[in-house]
């Protein structure tokens, strides 16, 4: 499998919290670098853009607004298979499903509030990649 590229978010109950560096360790130690990364507090616009797909959820509504409640640091990861890798680190969506030694098994607080963002294939990861970093921003 060759070197892959994902998106991620760190989400506001995690800054909230002061865990960016726990998480960061996390995904380190998992053998996934971080080639970017910024903090950034999303507008109303950016967080109904970058979850369009999910606008006819039911839980569209307060999805955007948690992800608007606070900073988020997006990224870039990096490594042999990171979509899938990250994605395992993470541990499932709902926290209560999620794996022992996951990131959300670790940390996440509900199913909004789970701590962390991950891509789910290698189109989303190039689109959402594309929508807070340009090439420039990504140092590998
Ligand atoms: P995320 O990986 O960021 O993608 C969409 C988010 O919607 C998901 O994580 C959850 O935080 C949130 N969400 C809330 N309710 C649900 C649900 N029933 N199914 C999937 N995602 C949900």
């Amino acid at each position: 499998m060759a070197v892959q590229r994902t998106f991620s978010i760190i989400k506001p109950d995690a800054t909230k919290r002061n865990l960016t560096g726990k998480v960061n360790a996390m995904i380190e130690d998992a053998g996934l670098r971080i080639v970017g990364q910024r903090r950034v507090q999303l507008s109303e616009d950016q967080a109904k853009k970058f979850y369009e797909v999910h606008a006819e959820r039911p839980f569209y509504g307060d999805l955007v607004k948690f992800m608007t409640s606070g900073p988020v640091v997006v990224q870039v990861l990096e490594g042999e298979n990171a979509i899938a890798k990250y994605r395992e680190v993470m541990g499932a969506t709902n926290p209560a499903e999620a794996d022992a030694g996951t990131i959300r098994a670790a940390f996440a607080e509900s199913i909004d509030a789970n701590t962390v963002h991950g891509s789910d294939a290698p189109e989303t990861a190039a689109e959402e990649i594309a929508q807070f970093f340009t090439d420039a921003d990504i140092v590998g």
